[in-house]
């Protein structure tokens, strides 16, 4: 569902550039210098930032960035994190833009890790293609992710979570990782988002999946 837009968000978008980037682009290839970390994060999708901001507190020495192309949405998740007590934005930001440009904003190989939660299903065939674990964006994510990157995936929707195994495997990535009903087991390591928190509240299963990039022979 679309978020309702905030009226206040396009300002506070315009004035807090410095942690929520609207031109990504200029820190292609020094995200980690930026970050200071060795490990590198990228969540498609963040919504309003939960998983962000817990992820960046439990994992600290590990650089964070999230991405979200809705104004509303992104201005939600900014400002929370901005306005937390004691939160610590060394090792994060924010980028307000679509993914679909991602290969503008990132070396290659700069990234170690993709998040996908509970990404928007495009359940109708015509649209498919703008599913986040489309072949269009997985080839992306193979040019900007390390030798063995990984992507990480969680939905509450069995057609895409079905459909993203066939997209994984027919497009060079191996499933590391795999679960119908994650949320069975206490997963602490792992940061909840606003929609699992809703779904698991509905009693509605959780769909994991992890795939690694597999070494392609030049
Ligand atoms: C269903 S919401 C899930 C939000 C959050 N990840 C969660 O689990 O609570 C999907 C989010 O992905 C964002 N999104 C979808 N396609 C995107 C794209 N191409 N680039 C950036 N954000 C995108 C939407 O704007 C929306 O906020």
């Amino acid at each position: 569902m679309r978020m309702r837009k905030k009226k206040w968000a396009d300002s506070w978008l315009d004035e807090h550039t410095d942690y929520i980037f609207q031109d990504p682009s200029v820190n292609k290839g020094k995200w980690k210098e930026l970050l200071s970390c060795d490990e590198l994060h990228v969540e498609i999708g963040c919504g309003k930032g939960d998983y962000l901001i817990n992820m960046s507190q439990m994992y600290a020495d590990e650089g964070w960035i999230g991405i979200e192309k809705d104004r509303s949405a992104a201005a939600t998740a900014a400002r929370k994190a901005l306005e937390l007590e004691g939160y610590n934005t060394n090792n994060n930001r924010m980028v307000l833009a679509d993914a679909a440009d991602i290969l503008d904003w990132f070396d290659e190989k700069e990234v170690d890790m993709i998040h996908l939660n509970f990404s928007d299903p495009w359940p109708k065939k015509h649209y498919h293609k703008r599913r986040l674990s489309s072949k269009d964006f997985l080839d992306k994510y193979k040019i900007i992710l390390q030798d063995k990157g990984k992507i990480r995936m969680k939905t509450d929707n069995a057609q895409l979570f079905e459909d993203s195994l066939i997209y994984f495997l027919q497009n060079g990535f191996e499933v590391v990782e795999f679960s119908v009903d994650y949320r069975r087991n206490i997963h602490d390591e792992d940061a909840i988002t606003e929609y699992e928190s809703k779904f698991m509240a509905e009693g509605k299963p959780i769909y994991l999946i992890c795939v690694e990039k597999v070494d392609m022979i030049q």
